[in-house]
């Protein structure tokens, strides 16, 4: 007969009852089935399945038992605690998996979504307009000359052969610059970039070949075709033997440059006091090419099928202009030019109302790009 076992202490063990293994096996499932994320779950595994949990220390009971009582109370913690580790994996899997649905919808990137949050603006049209015409005759060697755009009277008018009677110097045409004292300020705002020639021949000698783009202004409305602030571009050229002919080349290879192989110019007489001859600069037209002329099938709406549109002025340099501005005019000849970049920039892309080139809406300047 063995002896009393001593160590068994039913009170010590009694963590080890089947209804009190039931009990932590209910709770331990109650808080894994609650946990609803990986956080909370592995507080539950730490708080059921965890070194100290009730069922670890259970476990630890186990050794207290008598031998023949550790089998039972060793099956029934095992497979305890077996129930629970099972349900912590499943959870487990579950969260995990819904966690990783969660992530694939949370974070997915959107590749069609715009990426430019912050638009890069775009450059005026009539500024890359101006750059173009300077290219071009830069690659013929000629230079590109600036004035300012508040100018001296004097240079927009006496010096270019305008006297004072003349029409274009009434309030109609021309901003006057207010002075603040009682003498007049004796500048305007420029009417034209003609005044650049003057200012370019006082400044130095021939050869001159030069080309001016700018900002003018006119006591004009604005309309769709007209603005008080617009642009020209000055071309002038002062050289021993230059005549008409030199001026028709130029005026043909830059219209080839602007609007592409095959378009011409066409001079017709006209009156300016800064040159003589004059002429009225044609350009043609660009829409039917001249094949509208005579072709009552095939009208043109651009050039009311006459073949030709009026793009500037030119002529050969007054020598007036020349002995005003210190150039003798027994040696030199020179030959000039004018015209508007509005209206060359509306030939080239179309463009039907010149209020569109003025307001500075983004949306217009951005549709021509950052080239011309
Ligand atoms: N300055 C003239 C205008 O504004 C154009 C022009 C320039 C004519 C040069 C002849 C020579 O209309």
């Amino acid at each position: 007969m063995s002896a009393p076992n001593s160590d068994f202490d039913p009170v010590r063990t009694s963590s080890l009852h089947p209804d009190e293994l039931a009990r932590m096996v209910r709770e331990a499932l109650a808080a894994i089935a609650a946990a609803t994320d990986l956080d909370e779950l592995k507080a539950a595994r730490l708080a059921h399945a965890g070194d100290r949990s009730p069922l670890a220390l259970a476990n630890r009971e186990i050794g207290a038992l008598p031998p023949q009582a550790r089998k039972d109370a060793g099956q029934r913690v095992g497979a305890a605690r077996r129930e629970v580790a099972e349900a912590i994996a499943k959870r487990q899997e579950a969260l995990e998996a819904e966690r990783d649905a969660r992530v694939l919808v949370e974070e997915a990137v959107d590749v069609t979504l715009p990426w430019d949050r912050a638009p890069v603006g775009a450059r005026h049209p009539l500024t890359t307009i101006q750059e173009r015409v300077g290219d071009v005759f830069v690659a013929m060697g000629w230079e590109v000359a600036e004035g300012p755009e508040a100018e001296a009277e004097w240079l927009n008018f006496d010096a270019l052969n305008i006297g004072p009677d003349h029409p274009a110097r009434t309030m109609q045409d021309t901003f006057f610059i207010d002075s603040d004292g009682p003498e007049p300020s004796g500048l305007v705002l420029r009417t034209h970039t003609s005044p650049v020639q003057a200012r370019t021949m006082l400044d130095r000698s021939p050869p001159i070949y030069i080309v001016c783009p700018g900002r003018t202004f006119r006591t004009d409305e604005l309309d769709a075709t007209h603005t008080p602030v617009f642009s020209q571009v000055e071309g002038l050229a002062v050289d021993e033997g230059l005549t008409m002919a030199h001026l028709k080349g130029t005026l043909d290879h830059f219209a080839e440059a602007m609007f592409g192989a095959g378009m011409t110019t066409r001079l017709r007489p006209s009156y300016f006091p800064f040159t003589e001859p004059s002429a009225e600069m044609d350009l043609l037209c660009f829409v039917c090419r001249g094949d509208s002329v005579g072709n009552p099938d095939r009208p043109c709406r651009t050039c009311s099928s006459e073949g030709w549109i009026e793009w500037g002025g030119c002529g050969m340099v007054n020598p007036r202009v020349l002995i005003a501005c210190g150039v003798d005019p027994q040696r030199y000849t020179g030959f000039a030019f004018g015209m508007g970049l509005e209206r060359t920039l509306m030939f080239r892309h179309g463009i039907e109302d010149m209020r569109d080139m003025v307001e500075g809406d983004v949306r217009f300047a951005a549709a021509f790009g950052m080239e011309i």
